[in-house]
């Protein structure tokens, strides 16, 4: 049974690897380093091998049609929506694992993101400009690059993540980097355990 004090922690990961995957691994040890913190915790996993869908025309005249008024095709293609969000309003915590491709995130963090960003869900329009709708939670954004240096110019990767997810309302992410592996992945390893503390506010 469920420990109803325990606090719950959404992990998505985002890398094509398994075992190998880096920014995965120190996932995994930033909800160790959690567990050290808060004791019990539930783990919502959302592994983005699982090849979510991508947007569709029938998703998008769904998310702007009344729920009362959707065709059933448009509530089908919305499901994984909902149950996504379902995800992220659940959580207590949010963990993200990505690895960094092509200079910015994976596809697969992308479809997360567009199936996530919802108008009247995540965030709604206001004369001032959007305003995110979920309750700021702690949030570690867990990155991996090979030659590219995470926080350097041609990251399009750190920004992003922090705006989307500050778009929402998750206005707190901190950034755990495994950078430059290539160069020296024991290195790139070593200095984001370093940086776990910090993010996590141990
Ligand atoms: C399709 C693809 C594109 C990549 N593009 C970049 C890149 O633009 N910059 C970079 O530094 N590393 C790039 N890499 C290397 C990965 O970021 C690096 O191997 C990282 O450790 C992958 O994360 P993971 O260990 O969690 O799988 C790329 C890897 C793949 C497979």
């Amino acid at each position: 049974m469920q420990d109803t004090n325990s606090s719950t922690v959404l992990f998505v990961s985002a890398s094509a690897r398994g075992d190998g995957s880096l920014s995965r691994t120190v996932g995994g040890e930033v909800l160790d380093a959690l567990r050290a913190k808060h004791g019990e915790i539930t783990v919502i996993e959302r592994d983005l091998r699982s090849d979510l869908p991508f947007v569709s025309e029938t998703w998008m005249t769904g998310a702007f049609t009344p729920e009362d008024q959707r065709s059933d095709a448009q509530n089908a293609s919305l499901s994984t929506s909902l149950t996504l969000v379902d995800e992220l309003k659940t959580a207590d915590m949010v963990v993200i694992a990505t690895p960094m491709y092509n200079f910015t995130i994976p596809a697969s963090l992308k479809a997360w993101i567009d199936q996530v960003a919802r108008a009247g869900l995540t965030f709604k329009y206001s004369e001032s400009g959007p305003v995110g709708l979920l309750d700021d939670k702690p949030t570690i954004v867990v990155s991996a690059s090979g030659g590219t240096e995470l926080g350097g110019p041609i990251d399009f990767l750190t920004n992003y993540m922090s705006f989307i997810l500050g778009f929402m309302g998750l206005k707190s992410a901190k950034h755990v980097q495994v950078n430059l592996t290539m160069a020296d992945q024991d290195k790139a390893l070593a200095g984001a355990r370093a940086q776990i503390p910090e993010a996590i506010g141990a």
